[in-house]
């Protein structure tokens, strides 16, 4: 499948089958192809949890407004946005200025003034701190769909949960903001997929305020 029948074929599957696994080597390799995604700075402010036991599963159905995917796919994702990934200390915000400096882009000198730069977009609120966080999880997320689709997987997002019982059921810290769920498999043929959705057309999608 080339690029542009990726991007045709992806849909939001309702209906996954139950019975068909996806192997660990596709967990992986679409993981790894979705981490090539863009970020602000780099600083790839995402993790994923991963759950593919059935009991595991349906406590989560049940604060996903009961969505028969949830434990109908064999893997859900839960996407969790770290809103303090781009802080001086965090681990990966460090190891992401060290990075920076062995592939010869940034000198050591300039560590303060990278966080400060940071410190200088994100650090304000709470706000700035989710949108910084959302946005570029956003970004792996489609990532990571359009990856599941080129592997021959469906995928289907979700944000119909209940985002403070899902923190607190699967004892996610604070600093995290889950953006959504995704569930991941193949498609149960025997079930008829709506027809494609309409989309805004180029003319609705420009504007200009002039
Ligand atoms: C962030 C996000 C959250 C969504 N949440 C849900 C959801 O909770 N339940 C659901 O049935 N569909 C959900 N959808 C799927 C959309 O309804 C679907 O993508 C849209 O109607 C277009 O359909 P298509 O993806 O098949 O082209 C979500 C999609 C996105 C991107």
């Amino acid at each position: 499948m080339n690029f542009k029948e990726i991007i045709e074929n992806r849909r939001a599957i309702n209906f996954f089958d139950p019975k068909k696994e996806v192997s660990e080597e596709k967990i992986k390799e679409m993981i790894n192809m979705a981490a090539k995604s863009p970020s602000s700075f780099n600083l790839q402010p995402w993790s994923l949890m991963i759950l593919k036991d059935q009991e595991t599963k349906e406590k989560l159905k049940k604060l996903a407004w009961d969505q028969p995917k949830v434990t109908e796919a064999p893997v859900i994702m839960i996407f969790l946005a770290d809103r303090n990934g781009w802080k001086e200390g965090h681990p990966f915000v460090e190891k992401n200025f060290k990075e920076m400096v062995k592939a010869g882009s940034m000198s050591e000198e300039q560590h303060d003034w990278f966080l400060d730069a940071a410190k200088s977009l994100y650090g304000a609120d709470i706000e700035k701190q989710t949108a910084f966080a959302a946005k570029n999880t956003a970004f792996f997320a489609m990532s990571l769909m359009f990856a599941a689709k080129s592997l021959g997987l469906d995928s289907h997002p979700m944000d119909g949960f209940d985002h403070d019982g899902v923190k607190k059921e699967f004892k996610i810290p604070d600093h995290y903001w889950i953006p959504l769920l995704l569930a991941v498999g193949y498609y149960n043929t025997s079930e008829t997929l709506a027809p494609p959705k309409w989309r805004k057309t180029y003319d609705e999608i420009v504007v200009n305020f002039d």
